[in-house]
């Protein structure tokens, strides 16, 4: 099985060796902060930071905006291990290294799951810098973070149900954060997780409206499936940066999505700070 994600417990392994050895931090959740969200480690009490190029298995960043480190440390007296960037399929990396994060810091004691990403706006009544709760998501990478051996030691089925991958408690938890920050009522609706790196075509804006997506994106539906199938609790929140191509005037720019990444930071900050100690409740 040696190349096949059969080996994948191997690197896990030798991922948890190196990150014990420098904190002796039990995570209760993992964070993952998408393009332009990285500030949100700055809320964690005794860090402990780690540069993903450092770590075994592990790779430099790849996208500007990105930082790449790992930081474990204390959000409100809640056990935290935050991923500042991903691995994105897009960037070439195999599918079970694009979700090793998530499986690391499950294998370091992690239970809930708080994943942000990016997102171009599909639904018509959504605005740059709008937050959006995932209700529900389809797969259109192309592929499937579980496809390959499923070793019997890392305990997760073989055939996954996905009928409600986003936790309906703490969906609520978040929405009710946000209405006493006196935030924005929180958007919900469907994330559409595609490869590119290209952004996504006008037809391809009817198609995916058509079948019933708010939000287009390149991440997340890989880790919440990888969460998913350890049992993870996961919640998921999209920062609408622009709106997808042809919805509004000009060019698609990865610069955009960065401006509004750190217009809606702010926000996002504020609510995950508020909500992760409930989550931890739960
Ligand atoms: Cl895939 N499309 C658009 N329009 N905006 C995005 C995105 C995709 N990913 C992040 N922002």
């Amino acid at each position: 099985l040696v190349g096949l994600p059969g080996n994948t417990l191997e690197k896990i392994r030798d991922c948890a060796r190196y990150v014990r050895a420098r904190t002796p931090l039990v995570p209760q959740i993992v964070i993952v902060l998408g393009s332009g969200l990285g500030a949100l480690a700055d809320d964690l009490d005794d860090a402990v930071a780690i540069p993903y190029s450092s770590i075994p298995h592990f790779h430099a960043p790849r996208v500007v905006g990105h930082p790449g480190r790992l930081v474990m440390g204390t959000m409100r007296g809640v056990p935290a291990l935050v991923l500042q960037g991903r691995f994105h399929y897009y960037e070439g990396h195999p599918m079970d290294e694009v979700i090793l994060p998530i499986r690391l810091a499950h294998h370091l004691g992690a239970t809930s799951a708080l994943i942000t990403n990016a997102a171009g706006g599909l639904n018509p009544s959504y605005s740059p810098g709008d937050l959006m709760l995932l209700e529900d998501h389809v797969n259109f990478i192309g592929s499937n973070p579980l496809r390959g051996p499923n070793p019997q030691e890392l305990g997760g089925p073989r055939f996954l149900d996905l009928s409600e991958p986003y936790d309906p408690e703490y969906r609520a938890v978040l929405a009710s954060a946000a209405a006493e920050l006196g935030l924005p009522p929180l958007r919900s609706g469907v994330y559409v997780g595609v490869s590119g790196p290209t952004y996504e075509t006008r037809a391809e804006v009817r198609f995916f409206r058509s079948m019933g997506a708010d939000a287009v994106g390149m991440s997340t539906v890989p880790e919440v499936i990888a969460a998913r199938h350890l049992g993870v609790r996961v919640a998921a929140l999209s920062c609408i940066t622009n709106l997808a191509c042809g919805m509004e005037a000009g060019a698609l720019s990865h610069d955009d999505v960065m401006v509004q990444g750190a217009a809606a930071a702010d926000k996002m900050r504020r609510l995950l700070v508020t909500a992760v100690p409930r989550i931890a409740a739960l």
